[in-house]
């Protein structure tokens, strides 16, 4: 069905060709972050979007996969209010993934990890030490469509494709299948 395209063509993008992000382009996908819903509408979050070349080098070494943020044009960094909003967090970053998608942006996630690697990234961003800081937001246009399936050697670390829906969902009770 067409209606859901948008939602189910989303995919991870980690190889970006040079074009820069228009300035309009980026403010609508911080638009549909800040449209996220959240919780009692509690808005549990802040962003820093950066552009910078070095700060995004560095940001890419604070992750194992986080390798796709040096070649990005830019990148958003998600920071919580504290560890409690892991649910708000998923449904923030979406909205600005299927918001860069609507545009032809591609994006995929860079976690931050182990500690040092996350209080590293804070320090480069000046987030403060209560917030959370261990997901950014790859974003740049595809370099090609290669860019779009998963890259060679990443199959071992990552599975391809989907379980089918007769896996994925039970009728009315646990596992069942439709009747
Ligand atoms: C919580 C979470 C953390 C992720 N962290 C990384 C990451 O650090 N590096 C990376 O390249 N991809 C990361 N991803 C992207 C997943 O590998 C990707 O969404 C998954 O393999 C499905 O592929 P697809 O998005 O192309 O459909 C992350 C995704 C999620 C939801």
């Amino acid at each position: 069905m067409d209606e859901t395209r948008l939602i189910r063509s989303l995919r991870s993008v980690r190889r970006f060709d040079s074009r820069p992000i228009p300035q309009d382009v980026l403010g609508d996908i911080l638009e549909a972050a800040r449209w996220t819903g959240s919780g009692k509408n509690s808005q549990p979050w802040r962003l820093v979007a950066v552009r910078d070349r070095e700060t995004l080098a560095a940001l890419s070494r604070c992750g194992q996969f986080a390798f796709h943020l040096e070649e990005a044009p830019a990148a958003i960094v998600l920071s919580m209010d504290d560890a409690d909003h892991l649910f708000d967090e998923g449904r923030l970053a979406q909205n600005i993934q299927l918001g860069a998608w609507a545009h032809g942006v591609g994006s995929c996630i860079a976690s931050f990890f182990p500690g040092e690697n996350i209080a590293a990234a804070r320090e480069l961003l000046g987030v403060p030490e209560e917030r959370s800081c261990h997901t950014a937001i790859s974003l740049g246009y595809p370099a090609d469509v290669d860019a779009l399936r998963i890259p060679p050697g990443f199959e071992s670390v990552v599975p391809r494709g989907r379980m089918p829906l007769t896996e994925l969902v039970g009728w009315e009770r646990y596992g069942e299948p439709r009747s």
